[in-house]
């Protein structure tokens, strides 16, 4: 099979993309301690991966009070700022693009990841009631969080407009806002989480406030153009549940155009959540910018959905991990590593760079 719409060159917002290949947000834990900065190994991993037409990194936490998971790199220190300037000047040296995805976590955390071992916080005081948290100490059950005060969430707007200026020194070519899931932005979208009965709750416009508050500041940024948002309207990750996400999707979706954004992101698949009838492609035609797909697509299905017009990018995670040159080996038609999920989190170089 040709893959020529998968190697054909695409806008994204003002950029200039020289395929539809994208290499999505991984997690890969393997950031330096004490400070959450990230190291020289961490600078070979993303050179690696910098023939993606665009790398949208790991998650990253905007502040302390956003970070949920052991080793995971942060946005809000002089230190992290430097150690992400060594990764975007690589990946310039390159000729490749990065985005940086910019990350709270909201309830999805543990009072020893948090400064003063506060509880985490979220929009109503209702539990992760699967999986653990990833500590220093090992996994450890999830607390009930904090439900945040309505005088609070200003500041959590404030954590996203300083880390995506910190992004910008830092020498990204824009921000992903992770509005995905199961943290704090989806947190506040889905009612399964967000029970408030304040001005960010209840209705479907209250619980989209939060995030168009945070994409405003974000874009004053950033210009609209360099700024791309992560959803993901079925995913259960994290026990998220919505009633009604098609009604939801649309309506946030619509009320994202007045912002001109460069990307709609959305995770169409992951850790198989049902799709119960979710209509993605409803998305994709209310949205101004580009649709760009993730979830479990092969270079086969990614051709197939550019082709029949259902997306404009496409986003492989898995894939990126054990083939940092993947763009090439799609291209040739090449056998594809598979890769190891026990170096997915945490570890050395084994699986990382190696
Ligand atoms: C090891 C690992 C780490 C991940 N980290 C993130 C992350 O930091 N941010 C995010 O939005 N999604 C994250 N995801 C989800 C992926 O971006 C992607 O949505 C998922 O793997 C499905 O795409 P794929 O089938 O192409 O891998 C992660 C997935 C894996 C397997």
């Amino acid at each position: 099979m040709k893959f020529n719409a998968l190697f054909s060159k695409e806008k994204l917002g003002d950029l200039s993309l020289p395929h539809r290949i994208v290499m999505a947000p991984l997690t890969r834990s393997r950031s330096s301690q004490p400070g959450d900065i990230p190291n020289d190994m961490n600078v070979e991993y993303y050179k690696q991966c910098s023939t993606a037409a665009l790398i949208i990194t790991e998650a990253t936490q905007i502040s302390p009070q956003g970070k949920g998971y052991a080793f995971t790199p942060g946005i809000h220190s002089k230190a992290q700022i430097q150690g992400w300037k060594k990764i975007t000047d690589k990946v310039h040296n390159e000729n490749g693009r990065i985005f940086m995805q910019l990350w709270h976590v909201g309830r999805v955390s543990h009072s020893s990841l948090q400064r003063g071992n506060a509880i985490p916080v979220a929009p109503s005081a209702i539990a992760v009631d699967e999986g653990q948290a990833f500590t220093y100490e090992g996994m450890k059950d999830f607390e009930t969080p904090r439900a945040l005060e309505l005088n609070e969430l200003p500041d959590i707007v404030e954590q996203y407009r300083l880390a995506a200026i910190n992004a910008k020194q830092a020498g990204f070519d824009g921000v992903e806002i992770h509005a995905a899931n199961g943290y704090l932005l989806d947190q506040f979208l889905k009612d399964g989480t967000n029970k408030r009965d304040d001005i960010y709750g209840g209705s479907i416009e209250n619980r989209i406030r939060l995030v168009m508050e945070v994409i405003k500041v974000i874009t004053d940024v950033w210009g609209g153009s360099r700024v791309g948002i992560r959803i993901s309207p079925t995913g259960t990750f994290n026990s998220m549940s919505e009633s009604k996400p098609q009604e939801l999707y649309n309506h946030l979706v619509e009320k994202l155009n007045q912002f001109n954004l460069a990307y709609l992101h959305v995770v169409e698949d992951f850790a198989n959540a049902p799709v119960n009838g979710f209509n993605f492609n409803v998305l994709r035609k209310k949205f101004n910018g580009a649709y760009m797909a993730n979830g479990s697509y092969t270079a086969e299905t990614a051709e197939r959905s550019l082709k029949n017009k259902l997306s404009d990018f496409v986003a492989f995670g898995v894939p990126f991990i054990a083939n940092p040159d993947l763009p090439k080996r799609l291209r040739l038609g090449a056998e594809l590593n598979q890769a190891d999920p026990t170096t997915f989190y945490g570890g050395d170089a084994k699986g990382y760079i190696d």
